[in-house]
């Protein structure tokens, strides 16, 4: 899933890179592509897509509310009416423009509902000797899905999204290490089945993000064992884009 965030600067240049990306994807589904654009970028997405099904669209928030006086925000109806099946919700630079936990739960519930994807951001600002950091993201976990029924877990992906890890904007910036990553893949699986029950809990697809580019991507998927990436910095640019599909599967 590419994550382009608050990028490019013209439609123009969204529409060129979405028609790139589509032009270099594999013309059978190897893997489930998605690509984020800014909300005002969403029906140029759609337009280029036409009816293919080589990649999905996704949007970066959601609003926790259905409908009325919420000014500024976009409702997952909204989006759905759109052609978005994905909506990255709990991002860590929302979460740090002061999204609560609280309005998390409620975006996942509100963006299940209307049977579409939601990718739960988590991740912790830094590590400790103590392991503090994964009482975190227990905690993210665990409040994210609160109140979820077992049975619409299909409509659910964690992306383990360290802080450290996200990069400025390029896609280079400090990567967790593939150990790093599957034991977080691990730890997070153990905590879905704590609350769901172990079948249940193994639909949850678990994908990782973080300064993810062409040169990581392959160790990242195979020794991390992680199900995909949320590609920010290098989603930008087709041929890096492009390269990490091709490596993930
Ligand atoms: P990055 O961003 O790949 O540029 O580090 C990832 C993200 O924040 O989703």
């Amino acid at each position: 899933m590419g994550n382009w965030k608050m990028n490019p600067q013209a439609q123009s240049q969204a529409k060129t890179l979405i028609r790139d990306i589509k032009r270099g994807l594999p013309k059978r589904n190897v893997a489930d592509v998605v690509l984020a654009p800014p909300f005002v970028y969403l029906p140029v997405a759609k337009e280029v897509r036409s009816g293919s099904k080589l990649f999905n669209i996704g949007a970066q928030d959601v609003s926790s509310e259905k409908l009325g006086p919420f000014t500024g925000e976009i409702s997952a109806g909204m989006l759905k009416e759109l052609s978005v099946s994905h909506v990255i919700i709990g991002h860590s630079e929302r979460r740090a423009a002061g999204e609560t936990a609280e309005e998390v739960n409620k975006k996942v519930h509100v963006t299940i509902k209307e049977s579409l994807t939601a990718v739960v951001c988590v991740g912790e600002r830094k590590r400790d000797h103590r392991g503090e950091y994964l009482v975190f993201v227990e905690n993210q976990v665990r409040k994210a899905c609160a109140g979820l029924a077992k049975t619409k877990l299909d409509n659910l992906v964690i992306a383990y999204e360290p802080i450290w890890a996200i990069s400025k904007g390029d896609g280079k910036g400090q990567t967790a290490t593939p150990e790093d990553t599957h034991h977080m893949k691990i730890f997070i699986q153990k905590t879905l089945t704590d609350i769901f029950g172990r079948s249940a809990a193994h639909k949850v697809k678990i994908i990782y993000g973080g300064s993810v580019n062409p040169k990581n991507a392959e160790a990242l998927m195979k020794e991390g064992m992680v199900d995909g990436f949320l590609v920010g910095g290098a989603s930008l640019r087709a041929g890096d884009f492009l390269k990490i599909i091709q490596l993930s599967v």
